[in-house]
This record gives C-alpha cells, structure tokens and sequence, in this order.
C-alpha cells in the first residue's frame, strides 16, 4: 500500500469530514463513551477545526495521509486552542512566555490503524517542527486507549487531570521541549 503524505488543502475537507465521523465514532465505542451528543459536539469541533487550518496558515500546518486520492489519516500542528489552555490553568505546568506548538487532529481511519501511517504523519511534522523555532510541543489527549501510543512517541505525560472529560475519561498531557 503506497502512502502519500501532503499538505491539507479544501478539497480535502469534505473528505476529512468523513473519516472524523467514522474515526471518532469507532473511538467512542472502542472507549466505551455512550453519549451521542457529546460525541456529534467533538466531531463538530474538530471539523471546524480542519475548517479554519484550512483557510489561514498562520503558524499552524496539516498533514494528510493520501492511499489513492482517499485521505486515511490527519496531523496537525497550531497554536494552543482554547480547550488546551483552559486545561493548562488546571495544571502546575508553566506555559507563559514559551513558544509552544500544539500537536492536533491525529486520527487514522479505523481500517488503517496499526499501519504506521500515524507514525509517517508524526515523522513528517517533527521536520516542520523542528525547522521552525518553537521551543515546546504539546498535545493532550483523553481516549486511554490512545495513550500508550502517545507514551510510545512522546515518553511519559507529563501530567494527568482526572475524570476532566467524563467520571470516566481522564486528561493526559504531554509538554516537552524541542531539541
Ligand atoms: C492513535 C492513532 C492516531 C494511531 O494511528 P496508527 O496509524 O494506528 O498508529 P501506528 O500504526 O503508526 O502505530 C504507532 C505505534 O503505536 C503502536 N500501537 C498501535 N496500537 C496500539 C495499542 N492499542 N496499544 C499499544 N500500542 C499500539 C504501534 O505498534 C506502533 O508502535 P511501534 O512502531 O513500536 O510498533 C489511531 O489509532 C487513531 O486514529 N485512533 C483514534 C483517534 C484518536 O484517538 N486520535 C487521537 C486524538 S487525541
């Protein structure tokens, strides 16, 4: 299977909007999350999401991962959204005056998960990364099934907020410094 990676552009869109419904729906149910209206209010969010990268570059950029011309997987990096700095006031984790970058938007469809395709999308934007002078990456993440792949790219989190999302779903947080 040949994977091309490239750069989102709008005629993606429409496709990445289908892949975040199948993607976060296969989640929820593999997490055990019941709750239809949280999970349409998290596609929602992240659609628009993709939506605004998509039209203003800024210091944000998005990966696609293309089999054909079918986009199977997603990255992202952007400046901390909302939802991440409310996350960090909960936190001791000093953030103020550092040049952080967001990792986002790292979802793989069900059907090519296990297929290094996230491990391509995450190589690839560590180049970008690592080119441009941020001194911190973050990303944070509450599906548990998720986070042993996370520790696996990203070493140990640095912090954990419990039950942040739900009674069940915690709150992990990655913050490391970029060599
Ligand atoms: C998390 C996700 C993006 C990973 O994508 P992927 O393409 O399947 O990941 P890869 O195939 O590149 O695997 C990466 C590593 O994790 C390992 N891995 C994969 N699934 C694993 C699991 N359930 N438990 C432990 N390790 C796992 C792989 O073996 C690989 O490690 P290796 O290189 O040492 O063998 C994908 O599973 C996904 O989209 N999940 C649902 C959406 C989601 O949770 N997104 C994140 C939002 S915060």
């Amino acid at each position: 299977m040949e994977v091309t990676i490239t750069t989102l552009k709008k005629e993606h869109l429409k496709n990445i909007f289908q892949l975040i419904r199948k993607t976060v729906e296969s989640t929820f149910q593999r997490e055990g999350f019941t709750d239809v209206e949280i999970m349409n209010g998290e596609i929602d969010r992240i659609n628009k999401r993709f939506e605004t990268l998509a039209e203003n570059s800024g210091e944000s950029k998005v990966l696609v991962a293309l089999v054909n011309t079918r986009v199977v997987g997603t990255i992202g990096i952007d400046k901390l959204s909302e939802s991440f700095l409310k996350i960090f006031k909960k936190t001791k984790l000093k953030v103020d005056g550092q040049k952080i970058i967001e990792i986002c938007l790292v979802y793989v469809l069900p059907e090519y998960q296990g297929q290094r395709i996230a491990t391509k999308l995450i190589n690839q934007i560590f180049e970008y990364i690592k080119s441009n002078k941020y001194s911190y990456y973050a990303l944070y993440s509450g599906y548990a099934d998720t986070i042993p792949i996370w520790r696996k790219f990203f070493g140990e989190e640095k912090c954990m907020l419990k039950s942040y999302f739900a009674d069940a779903a915690d709150c992990y947080i990655w913050l490391n410094k970029i060599n």
